[in-house]
């Protein structure tokens, strides 16, 4: 399993003013905990509640089905192109990119095992879409799209242009280039995939954006890539069979929840995320849209009005000891900072042994691997000697099961800390907000009045 560490989060090593009694707010808050955990488990089928993401683990015949169509596009496409945004795109990144390793796009086919190369089109930007589709061959490219409420602006104009420039260059045969993932009734893309016969795979209800990675929102395009979803989906059972246990000392996500939201009532509201891994740097940008949009809200449960919320940052080792660091130790003591270390990296790099004679010696010899570690123990240590709390969770190796476990883990901490701050965990009515000015501004239909407010505003900036 992977291994998490409080350790220095405690007041025994950062002091009282900045760290925690950990042990006694375990038992301050462990009848607390149970019930937060056991009522999560206990309403998680329930439809409303938000909380089938906690199912998503178990469901075997999806794997088969997405595994019997990736073997059935095999060979027949040089790229994949995944179009979604937020919730629709961060896990597929974070997943492919410390499975597959950066540069996976650079790899010949062979060394890619047959695979296709693999791209998110997250953003609208006119310049990165134009510079990508002037370099793709569409005729060898896959395109799944991605998008539950099947309406969202930024994926569905880049699917318009995306399909148009299909249909183009491959004529009626541009469906077989197609597959589309999103609500099995609502939207747009539902009804045009039903009306041009897509391929589909469905978002099941009860399953927000930024808990959809272990349905076919991640899964289908790691399957279509060789990532091993069955091991993806190992990790996320194992880590749930440790996480239903009600008891605060068993339960690390409980744990972390619970460290995350009194640290925040302690003045730390900036949560740190950062990986000592290249391949583990957009664990972070999944991350932070998990807390950020699940715990950023403006009302209570009781409708009180509580702008809760801890701000999530990332971060990366050990570039960012190069960066934010300094900000770190010497700055407002307003972070708790989750450092994520690999125990062991897949390869091993060696620093030659020139210039041995000079200052440059001591690295003589010496691996990558070595220093890499060495970089995370000694921010560590420089962090918690600067009083500033912070926790590890240690990745034995990067692979699918393990990664399954963190992801999880850290969807659970989220829905258990949402419980703590007492808010929706689950609904983002920020984010439908922007939405729907997005929409009346570009002059949707039913949008007038909200067009007819804005303009008025905008014409104050
Ligand atoms: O987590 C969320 O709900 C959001 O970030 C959504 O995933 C994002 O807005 C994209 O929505 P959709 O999948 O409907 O296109």
């Amino acid at each position: 399993m992977i291994n998490y560490c409080w350790k220095n989060a405690d007041s025994a090593v950062v002091g009282s003013e900045h760290g925690l009694n950990v042990q006694k707010e375990f038992e301050n808050y462990r009848e607390k905990i149970a019930e937060i955990v056991s009522g999560l488990y206990a309403k998680k089928d329930t439809p409303g509640n938000w909380l089938k993401w906690m199912n998503l683990g178990y469901n075997q015949e999806l794997v088969s089905e997405i595994n019997e169509y990736a073997q059935s596009v095999k060979g027949k496409f040089d790229n994949l192109l995944v179009l979604g945004i937020g919730g629709s795109s961060l896990g597929g990144i974070c997943v492919t990119e410390s499975i597959l390793k950066p540069y996976w796009n650079l790899l010949d086919k062979e060394a890619r095992n047959g695979m296709p190369r693999i791209f998110f089109l997250d953003n609208i930007d006119p310049d990165q879409t134009n510079g990508l589709l002037s370099t793709l061959d569409l005729k060898k490219t896959l395109v799944n799209v991605i998008t539950k409420s099947g309406n969202t602006a930024e994926t569905m104009s880049a699917f318009m242009i995306v399909k148009a420039r299909l249909e183009k260059e491959l004529g009626a045969s541009y469906k077989e280039n197609i597959v589309a993932t999103t609500d099995e009734s609502k939207g747009i893309l539902r009804k045009i995939a039903t009306e041009e016969s897509f391929k589909t795979f469905v978002v099941p209800d009860d399953v927000g954006g930024r808990f959809s990675i272990f349905c076919a929102v991640g899964l289908l395009p790691f399957g279509l890539v060789g990532i091993n979803i069955s091991e993806l989906l190992r990790g996320v059972r194992e880590m749930d069979a440790e996480l239903k246990n009600t008891n605060i000392d068993k339960n690390i996500a409980a744990q972390n929840a619970l460290i995350h939201y009194l640290m925040d009532k302690k003045g730390k509201n900036i949560s740190v995320m950062m990986p000592y891994s290249s391949r583990l740097k957009y664990v972070s940008d999944w991350y932070v849209q998990l807390w950020a949009e699940s715990l950023g809200k403006e009302v209570d449960l009781e409708g009180k009005v509580v702008h809760a919320g801890p701000t999530p940052l990332k971060a990366l080792g050990a570039t960012d000891q190069h960066s934010q660091v300094q900000l770190y130790n010497e700055g407002p003591n307003d972070k708790l900072i989750s450092f994520v270390r690999v125990g062991k990296f897949d390869t091993t790099l060696e620093i030659p042994r020139v210039y041995e004679d000079s200052e440059l010696g001591y690295l003589c010899g010496r691996t990558v691997n070595d220093l890499m570690n060495a970089e995370a123990d000694s921010t560590r240590v420089a962090v918690t000697d600067y009083k500033r709390p912070n926790i590890t969770i240690t990745l034995p190796v990067i692979n699918e099961y393990y990664l399954g476990q963190l992801l999880y883990m850290l969807e659970v901490q989220t829905a258990i800390a949402g419980a703590l701050y007492n808010i929706d965990t689950f609904n983002q009515p920020g984010v439908e907000q922007a939405k729907n000015y997005t929409y009346a501004l570009m002059g949707r239909k039913g949008y007038e009045e909200v067009a007819d407010k804005l303009s008025k505003k905008i014409a104050c900036v």
